[in-house]
């Protein structure tokens, strides 16, 4: 018998204006045009095509080895993973953080974005989100019932927020404010001065700030936390991330740091979305943030010969950028006579079958923008290049 009037599937509202990941569409017709023997060099997407350290891999298989490492394990991570977070950001960030209550290990950062916001947004709390920035705030506090409001950064400003713009809007109903730095797409390092004014406006609005800082060892010499600066405990928490500073994309682990009160907060939530992560897995990672030096500097000569071909790359393409960015990818200002980044990029997708991200996917911010990925050999860039020379 069938029901009148009821339809099977009906998508829940949440998900109105909601749309299919960019890079997910973007990969179907990349396959596409793979399969009909184009070959498409993606530069795309920033994730780590070099491995992690063998030592890391050691570990994961000599663990997993192990008959008694398989069952569920403790929705709060490993002691032994919460033990080393701890350990690496007092002697990479200079920040002291409780391994017991203030670190909470995730299933890669992204996963921490929905979950935080989850746990503090209520329907129609505002959620401040910087525009270009990171496309997962907006969708997840979306999902979670959120106004959002994007925050302009500008390059005259230094792709910081602008305080007094933000002083300007009603910020009784601003719950959360999501902050990247070093920021991507724009590669744009944090400074001190900065990070200071940010904690002094949200204590004076009572704003959660959550900084997602999954870059900050990738080109750059001075990893900085938000949590290092003086009470931030009070309104800030961190996410960060072993997918790019130690090649770990795939293996899905992150973290979130923060004081006691918030990871319980958030651990609420968080315990009935999942169960905690394979032990092999928590332990390779804890292993990963014993590297030393010597590890961050060879990942980052690498990043440093392909972005010398990047450079050539857009050059080639007349586009213009600051040299000093930080993080996985170059961020460029595209030539004049293009509309936007889309047609830049489009142009070179069908003509030299190079895949480039164009910088409107971030926000409106980046619509005269492209960014470029350093996850590709310097062969491949410069096949690129060759391909794009050609197809002038
Ligand atoms: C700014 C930013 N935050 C978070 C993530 C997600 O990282 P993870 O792999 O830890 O989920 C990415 C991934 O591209 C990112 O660019």
């Amino acid at each position: 018998m069938k029901m009148e009037n009821k339809k099977i599937a009906i998508v829940a509202d949440r998900l109105s204006g909601i749309e299919e990941y960019y890079f997910s569409q973007k990969l179907r017709q990349i396959d596409e045009m793979n399969k009909a023997g184009k070959q498409v060099i993606n530069l795309g997407i920033g994730s780590p095509d070099l491995p992690p350290h063998p030592d890391v891999i050691k570990t994961l298989q000599q663990e997993a080895q192990k008959p008694n490492q398989h069952g569920y394990q403790n929705y709060k991570g490993s002691p032994v993973l919460r033990n080393a977070i701890s350990k690496w950001y007092k002697k990479w960030y200079k920040v002291e953080l409780n391994p017991e209550s203030e670190i909470l290990p995730l299933i890669g950062s992204k996963e921490g974005i929905m979950h935080v916001c989850m746990t503090y947004i209520n329907p129609g709390d505002i959620v401040l989100i910087p525009n270009p920035g990171y496309p997962t705030y907006k969708s997840a506090a979306k999902i979670a019932g959120a106004n959002v409001h994007v925050y302009t950064l500008k390059k005259e400003n230094h792709w910081f927020p602008d305080f007094e713009e933000l002083e300007k809007l009603d910020l009784k109903k601003v719950k959360l404010m999501f902050v990247n730095y070093p920021e991507m797409p724009t590669g744009q390092l944090p400074s001190k001065e900065m990070f200071l004014e940010l904690i002094a406006f949200a204590k004076k609005h009572a704003i959660l700030i959550c900084h997602d800082n999954p870059y900050s060892f990738i080109l750059n010499d001075k990893p900085m936390s938000l949590l290092g600066i003086e009470g931030a405990k009070d309104v800030v928490i961190e996410l960060n991330s072993f997918s790019k500073s130690h090649n770990m994309a795939g293996w899905r682990i992150g973290m979130l740091c923060g004081a006691k009160e918030r990871i319980e907060e958030v651990l609420r939530f968080k315990s009935n979305m999942d169960s905690g992560m394979f032990l092999p897995l928590q332990l390779a990672a804890a292993k990963a943030l014993e590297l030393d030096e010597e590890w961050y500097d060879s990942v980052n000569s690498v990043y440093k010969e392909r972005r010398k071909k990047v450079f050539e790359l857009l050059h080639l393409l007349n586009c213009s950028f600051d040299e000093n960015q930080a993080g996985l990818f170059v961020w460029a200002e595209i030539p004049s006579e293009y509309k936007n980044g889309y047609e830049l990029s489009d142009k070179v997708l069908s003509g030299a079958n190079v895949f480039i991200t164009p910088g409107g996917i971030f926000g409106n911010a980046g619509d005269k923008y492209l960014r470029v990925s350093l996850c590709a050999t310097e062969e491949k860039i410069s096949e690129a290049i060759n391909r794009i020379k050609s197809a002038k």
